[in-house]
């Protein structure tokens, strides 16, 4: 569905990615893991085309996407919910979320991509009415998700989603992502703990320094001294 081949993404002057390269199939949750600085918002905001890549190509659903607008990006499917939430304040939760109808349209009808919304996160149906400022940060990333899910999109970007919420909060947000997967959506999430990366996961990605330096099934990154060693767990 995603094929993310030999990017090199510089900043200004800096190298930031390098020659890196990332799959996800139809229907597969994948997990970006790395220390911060590592480059995993980089490789989001890369394949939503904030930023263009230098070298390499980024195809979706068989079509190359590098070089086009982001809000191309996001109608021909794919939804991004950042690292920071990016809700707006001054809109409530229900007008925060029924926005993402409007900028992607088609599909499905409207008011049924609210109750898919509303359906994996239904604390946010109880805060309809609050604007983002009354929210917590918990609610604030179930938000953050819920938006980009009323996209309707086969793939989901999640930039660190449990990044911040205390432990009580983790599994209704765990259980929510999980929900997505399945409905049927690819998602592609970056997490820079280790011990955050749920058991769905299909196949894990470890970036340092712009590289991926393994990719592979969770449960088998435990047995790699030096990649371990890099993302600060115990092997
Ligand atoms: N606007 C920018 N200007 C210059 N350097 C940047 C900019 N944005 C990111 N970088 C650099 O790019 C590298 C990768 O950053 P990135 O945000 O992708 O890391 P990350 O893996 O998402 O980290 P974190 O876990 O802290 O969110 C870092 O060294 C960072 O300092
Ligand atoms: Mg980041």
């Amino acid at each position: 569905m995603l094929m993310v081949s030999e990017i090199d993404v510089y900043i200004h002057a800096s190298h930031i990615l390098r020659r890196l390269s990332v799959e996800v199939g139809a229907r597969e949750v994948v997990c970006l893991v790395g220390r911060n600085g590592a480059g995993k918002t980089t490789t989001l905001r890369t394949i939503m085309g904030y930023l263009r890549p230098r070298a390499g190509s980024i195809r979706f659903k068989g079509a190359p996407i590098h070089g086009l607008a982001t809000h191309e990006i996001a109608r021909r499917g794919i939804g991004f919910a950042p690292e920071d939430s990016g809700i707006f304040a001054d809109l409530t939760v229900a007008e925060n979320i029924e926005i993402s109808t409007w900028t992607r349209p088609g599909g499905r009808p409207a008011a049924e991509r609210l109750d898919l919304a509303y359906g994996v996160f239904p604390v946010l149906r109880r805060y309809a009415a609050r604007k983002g400022p009354e929210m917590s940060g918990g609610e604030r990333k179930m938000l953050t998700i819920a938006r980009a899910l009323a996209l309707d999109p086969d793939m989901l970007l999640l930039d660190e989603p449990f990044e911040g919420l205390s432990p009580a909060i983790i599994p209704a947000v765990s259980e929510g992502i999980a929900q997505i997967t399945r409905l049927g959506h690819a998602i592609l999430m970056a997490e820079s703990n280790i011990h955050h990366v749920p058991e769905f996961v299909a196949r894990l990605y470890v970036i340092e320094r712009g590289e991926i330096i393994y990719a592979g099934k969770p449960e088998d990154v435990h047995g790699d001294r030096a990649v371990m060693r890099v993302i600060g767990g115990a092997a």
